[in-house]
């Protein structure tokens, strides 16, 4: 193994039923703001990132029932939906999952929010956490 592909922390995702409400949770007890917010149509979603340091806290509501989170909603409640890692080279990061017999949900690299580079990876194969491979 040559550099560790994760980075850092990019984010925590928080899929929650109401996102001012979140976000007010988060402003009044601990004092966190919105760095960014946007819809993500693709994705069915809604997003607010709150900054912490040098990653975020992902507040995610769906904007339509068909959405994945909106399904994650409906099965499993309000909670922590997946981990973002940062990673140098998303397509890199990607392979390496490939590589060795990860499950992907994204087969290549897409857009993410923010302007950034994104990949999924399944949950099975990953110890059950969802993650976000994000490049910047
Ligand atoms: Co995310």
């Amino acid at each position: 193994m040559t550099a560790p592909l994760l980075t850092e922390i990019d984010h925590v995702a928080i899929a929650v039923q109401d996102l001012d409400s979140a976000i007010a949770y988060y402003g009044e007890t601990f004092g966190a703001t919105v760095a960014h917010r946007e819809r993500i149509d693709s994705d069915g979603v809604e997003e607010a990132l709150l900054k912490v340091a040098d990653s975020y806290i992902q507040l995610l509501t769906p904007t339509d029932e068909d959405s994945p989170v909106a399904k994650y909603l409906e099965k499993k409640g309000e909670g922590i939906h997946h981990v973002g890692y940062r990673v140098d080279d998303c397509a890199a990061a990607l392979q390496s999952v490939k590589d060795h017999g990860g499950q992907v949900i994204d087969v290549v690299p897409r857009r993410g929010s923010r302007g950034t580079t994104v990949a999924f990876v399944h949950p099975r194969g990953a110890f059950g956490t969802l993650i976000e491979l994000v490049e910047e």
